[in-house]
């Protein structure tokens, strides 16, 4: 992990206006000395400078949050004409799952997109209503919660923290893995099962009798390998990807829960563009979301299958009737109560996912 810097919003744009209004200033006391004309050509290669964005993310470069970040590079450095150059980082490289924010916030890196379930610590505990067991029947009904007011008001509580939220990039429905066969809730118990850095996954765990424990998904391979941890919860693309089902022996198709994304960028940088470059790259950014969501409910489809297809961990899916067990034992009301969310957005969120669109 890189040493975080002090809070210095311009550090990671390189702040290109800055430098060429203080090298127009010099060459305005020497212009009378015969020397505009190098002048001029140094600030205009001051000019050209690109600004620099750096997009720093935990999960592989092949995932769909991985190459969704590439797409918007590729269209944000095509339409600005090389004004600005966006580095992407994947698979924590740089930061860690909570590091990346302090990063963040302290203008270290520009641009993110964290598991909505990360971002409590900085927008408040409303931001694990997603992290609610059974609240979202299917995909459809996630997207109208991201997509209506409710979505729209949540990004907004990042901004006294100095954070914008852009766009919502969809992940899938998590399954759950573990070193031993989870076909009813009783066989939770006593398991030590990673979870994301969230109130309600810590007692969405609690509930089913496990010992759940925080840690950043880059570790989590080593922790369940080597049986610090006895299993976990994610999306097909992200088990296979951190390769989570080579060192699990059991999989359970338990779709409980929804891991979606926020892409959120540092604001005092963003406020700071210029405006037609940050125009461009909103509309870069609009197409790179329209790939990301266009693509992940069948990546993960696929995921799954090639999770079967290598034969490594036996996958079972409980019957409706265990499955109504399990939303017995994680009512998501008695859960965001002991988190923290409001009840009256949790009531908002059932009345967005039962109304057809
Ligand atoms: C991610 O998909 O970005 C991370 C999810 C996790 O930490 O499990």
């Amino acid at each position: 992990m890189k040493p975080l810097p002090q809070a210095t919003p311009d550090r990671g744009a390189r702040s290109p206006r800055r430098a060429i209004t203080a090298l127009l200033g010099s060459c305005m006391l020497v212009a009378g000395q015969g020397i505009a004309t190098l002048c001029m050509s140094v600030s205009q290669a001051y000019a050209q400078t690109p600004i620099v964005i750096q997009f720093s993310h935990v999960v592989t470069a092949d995932t769909v949050k991985g190459r969704a970040a590439l797409k918007f590079k590729e269209l944000a450095e095509q339409r600005t004409n090389g004004r600005v150059r966006v580095e992407v980082y994947p698979n924590s490289q740089l930061y860690k799952d909570r590091e990346e924010l302090d990063a963040l916030s302290l203008g270290a890196v520009q641009m993110l997109a964290p598991a909505l379930s990360k971002l409590a610590g900085v927008g408040g505990s409303d931001f694990e209503a997603f992290d609610l067991p059974f609240l979202f029947p299917d995909h459809a009904a996630y997207r109208r919660v991201v997509d209506g007011a409710i979505g729209v008001e949540l990004l907004l509580r990042l901004e006294p923290k100095g954070i914008k939220g852009l766009a919502y990039w969809d992940n899938g429905f998590k399954v759950f893995t573990a070193n031993r066969p989870l076909l009813a809730v009783r066989d939770f118990r006593g398991l030590r099962i990673r979870v994301q850095a969230s109130r309600t996954l810590l007692k969405q765990m609690q509930q089913l009798g496990a010992e759940p424990s925080i840690s950043p998904l880059i570790n989590v391979f080593e922790a369940l390998r080597t049986g610090k941890l006895d299993g976990e919860e994610n999306t097909p693309i992200n088990v296979v990807s951190q390769r989570l089902h080579e060192v699990q022996s059991h999989l359970t198709v338990s779709n409980h829960g929804y891991l979606a994304y926020a892409v959120i960028v540092n604001k005092a940088f963003w406020d700071k563009l210029p405006a037609d470059i940050r125009n461009t790259l909103e509309g870069a950014l609009r197409d790179a979301t329209a790939f990301e969501n266009s693509i992940a409910e069948a990546e993960n489809t696929r995921a799954l299958e090639r999770i079967k297809a290598s034969g490594k961990l036996s996958i079972y899916t409980p019957s409706a009737q265990e499955l109504a067990q399990w939303r017995t034992a994680l009512d998501p009301v008695s859960l965001a109560a002991q988190s923290g969310i409001r009840p009256e957005l949790v009531k908002a969120i059932q009345v967005a996912t039962r109304v057809p669109p």
